[in-house]
């Protein structure tokens, strides 16, 4: 990878307020064209790392690169390089939603006729066409995130960070605004988007960095965090509750460890492939054990997050609002 190619570079970030270290010596690298989930629990220090990135507050020490420009020594082009949309929707509840964009145009210093044609494109893009007249205070959460993105984007950035863009959203208003990011990758932005949602990493991200505690405690593709978290499991559900420990005696034969969930009247192992399953099936098979569904899982994200550390993501709303 040459230097023209990579988008956005961290190298060993530290920001420290008084003895607490937010972030402790955070490094990556992001390709152009390409999207890095920065996934982490609350606290973990992504919003400190984006507003570092994004020219916010200046490191403590360690550097970094947007767009090829350092962010200590040249703000000023990190700045026409990127956009940002914040934690918090930072839109004018009073204004309409092409007054907002018209504002923020204004700040850019895009001209008039540029930017009523780039206004009219974008709330095009992001379905506010019809409510582009109407006062953000009349707006859905999910209308008002993507007016906030539409903003950040006014000045076509070549490098996009989002700061949880989707906390808060309904489950639809979440899909809608991963199709429209998907559309921007696919247009060749660089994406740089923190999340507390698994999904949301597994979905968008090319490469996932997780964040704990301000350092990272993991880096690789969805798929490869997935494989380290470790093997895949068999999962059986019996028909009947009173055959669990019978089904379960039957899997013992593979002399795997074998778990009980009698709730979900399920039985699970760790498993190595299909052959663990073949055996499983022929032998239920042969015991006349009547089963609901037998087959093979993935570790999911949640449980990679679980194994990491030790514990599960649970996005909190309210903290999130007060954050930043
Ligand atoms: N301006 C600040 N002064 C002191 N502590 C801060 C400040 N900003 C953030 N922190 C602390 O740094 C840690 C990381 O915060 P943050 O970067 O907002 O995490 P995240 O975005 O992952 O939830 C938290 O413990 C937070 O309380
Ligand atoms: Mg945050």
């Amino acid at each position: 990878m040459t230097e023209s190619d990579i988008a956005i570079e961290a190298l060993d970030l530290v920001k420290r307020f008084g003895d607490f270290t937010a972030v402790d010596g955070v490094s990556f690298v992001v390709p152009r064209g390409t999207v890095l989930g920065l996934l982490g629990p609350n606290g973990a220090g992504k919003t400190t790392t984006v507003r570092m990135m994004t020219t916010l507050t200046t490191p403590t020490s360690g550097t970094a690169r947007v767009a090829g420009y350092d962010v200590t020594t040249h703000p000023d082009e990190v700045r026409r390089n990127m956009g940002l949309t914040g934690q918090a929707a930072t839109v004018d509840e009073i204004l309409t939603g092409r007054e907002n964009l018209a504002m923020i145009g204004g700040l850019y210093g895009i001209g008039r006729k540029a930017l009523a044609a780039r206004s009219d494109e974008l709330l095009e893009q992001f379905s506010l066409s019809d409510a582009a007249d109407k006062p953000v205070k009349d707006y859905s959460g999910g209308m008002r995130r993507r007016l906030d993105l539409a903003t950040s984007l006014l000045a076509a950035p070549p490098v996009l960070f989002l700061d949880e863009p989707t906390t808060g959203l309904d489950p639809r208003s979440r899909t809608e605004l991963w199709d429209v990011l998907r559309d921007l990758v696919n247009d060749g932005t660089t994406l740089l988007l923190t999340t507390q949602y698994l999904e949301e990493a597994d979905q968008l991200a090319d490469d996932i960095v997780v964040v704990d505690h301000g350092r990272i405690i993991e880096h690789g593709t969805a798929l490869e965090l997935k494989e380290r978290a470790g093997a895949a499991s068999l999962v059986l559900t019996v028909s009947n509750a009173e055959d669990l420990e019978a089904a379960a005696q039957v899997l013992r034969r593979s002399g795997h460890e074998v778990f009980v969930e009698p709730n979900a009247r399920r039985v699970t192992m760790t498993a190595n492939g299909l052959g663990d399953l073949t055996s499983a099936a022929g032998w239920l098979d042969e015991t006349g054990i009547a089963i609901d569904d037998l087959g093979l899982a993935r570790p999911s994200l949640d449980d990679v997050f679980l194994s990491l550390t030790g514990r599960r993501t649970e996005p909190d709303e309210t903290e999130q609002e007060a954050s930043l």
